[in-house]
């Protein structure tokens, strides 16, 4: 049996890996391994919280001892790590908190698989590290499209951070040998994605009556996925992924931040029964955020080419999708964004 850590599954995309692995291999003991921060929420996981192959624990990947001791006790053969601090405007307010979790984290669990591995020349073993298309800066040229070889440039905290995690992972990759691989996706959305992102935020606020905040002009360009389909992808890559590789993951589904929000407005008037025009006149144009890029568009020919993954959904259909989880869970909207959830989990759970 293989045993598999899946770190920060607990998250949004995370929950959706995690759901996928524990479903689709009954043979892998799955171990999720997740702080629950604001944005970790085991309600994510209730439908197969009870499955035999399935284990939580919590801790913090920041705490190297812990980490070491973890991997002391499980033995695990494979790693994929997705715990990070992952909103773009909290990294600007508190850059910190991303340079520790997912530099000084990422580095301890290297470093545990590194310690654990080596004396089996890491036969069979596998560091899959889960990244994001912003640690190639921004794109102006509309012609232009990140590949595997764009350098890098981040712009943001998160965005340095990431880099920063992806550099050493590549780092022990090359100086140690550690079976390492990397993907770089672009925009999620979907079921369980946390009301601070933008997508999830103006559904709530269509929900509750609020202000829509278009930073900007809206003219900011992202490539949106659905997220079972980068769950699929990540399937994909671990295994079938050639070692030392880097995948770029993206949809080919790029939309102006205004268009987006006006796709939202138009898609929950008419869930809504209200008239259409209604949701759209809640949009409020407000101060840009710090330094931010203008355009992120992901080339995911090397994934689709070489391991025969592609997108699944039309982004309509997705968005549709999208809609309809979060209108038959408002019971989820409202205890994520009130804490509930994690007052509940964190009376269940001791912290590590
Ligand atoms: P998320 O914020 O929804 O979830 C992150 C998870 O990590 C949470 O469950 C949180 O509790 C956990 N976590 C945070 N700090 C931790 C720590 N110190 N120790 C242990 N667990 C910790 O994030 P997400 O959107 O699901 O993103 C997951 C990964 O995918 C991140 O690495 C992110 O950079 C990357 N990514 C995200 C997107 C996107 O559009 N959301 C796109 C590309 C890549
Ligand atoms: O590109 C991949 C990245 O996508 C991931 O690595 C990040 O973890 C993830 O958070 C996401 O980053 P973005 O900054 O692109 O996502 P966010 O949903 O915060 O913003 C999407 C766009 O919408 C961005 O141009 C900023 C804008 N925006 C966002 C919010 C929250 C607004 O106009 N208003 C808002 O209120």
């Amino acid at each position: 049996m293989k045993k598999l850590l899946i770190t920060g599954g607990a998250g949004f995309i995370g929950s959706h890996v995690v759901r996928l692995f524990v479903t689709k291999y009954p043979d892998y003991q799955i171990f999720n391994l997740d702080k629950l921060t604001y944005a970790g929420n085991l309600e994510n996981l209730r439908d197969i919280e009870n499955q035999p192959n399935y284990t939580f624990v919590k801790g913090d990947i920041v705490d190297a001892s812990f980490i070491d001791a973890l991997f002391a006790e499980h033995q695990f053969d494979g790693v994929i790590h997705l715990a990070a601090e992952s909103h773009v405007d909290r990294s600007i307010s508190e850059p910190m908190a991303f340079v520790m979790t997912n530099v000084v984290g990422t580095c301890n669990l290297l470093n545990a698989a590194k310690n654990t591995w080596k004396a089996s020349g890491y036969e069979g073993k596998r560091f899959y590290h889960v990244s994001t298309d912003e640690v190639y800066g921004e794109l102006h040229n509309p012609e232009d499209f990140f590949t595997e070889t764009t350098p890098y440039d981040p712009r943001s905290p998160y965005s340095a951070s990431k880099a920063s995690s992806d550099h050493f992972v590549r780092a022990y990759g090359n100086t140690y040998k550690l079976p390492v691989v990397i993907t770089n996706c672009s925009n999620n959305y979907g079921p369980n994605h946390f009301p601070e992102k933008l997508l999830p935020l103006m559904i709530h606020n269509i929900l509750n009556n609020k202000p829509l905040p278009v930073y900007g002009k809206g003219e900011n360009v992202r490539d949106w996925l659905f997220v079972v389909d980068h769950a699929r992808a990540i399937d994909t890559v671990f295994h079938n992924g050639v070692l030392g590789e880097t995948y770029n993951i993206g949809g080919f589904n790029e939309w102006k931040n205004i268009d987006i929000v006006m796709l939202v407005c138009k898609t929950m008037d008419s869930k809504l029964g209200r008239p259409e025009g209604t949701s759209e006149q809640l949009i409020t144009y407000v101060t840009d955020r710090a330094g931010h890029d203008l355009r992120y568009a992901i080339d995911a020919t090397k994934i689709m080419n070489e391991l025969g993954w592609k997108p699944s959904l039309q982004f309509e259909e997705g968005l549709e999708k999208t809609v309809d989880w979060f209108l038959n869970n408002q019971e989820w909207l409202d205890n994520v964004t009130s804490g509930n959830y994690q007052k509940y989990y964190d009376s269940m759970y001791t912290n590590r």
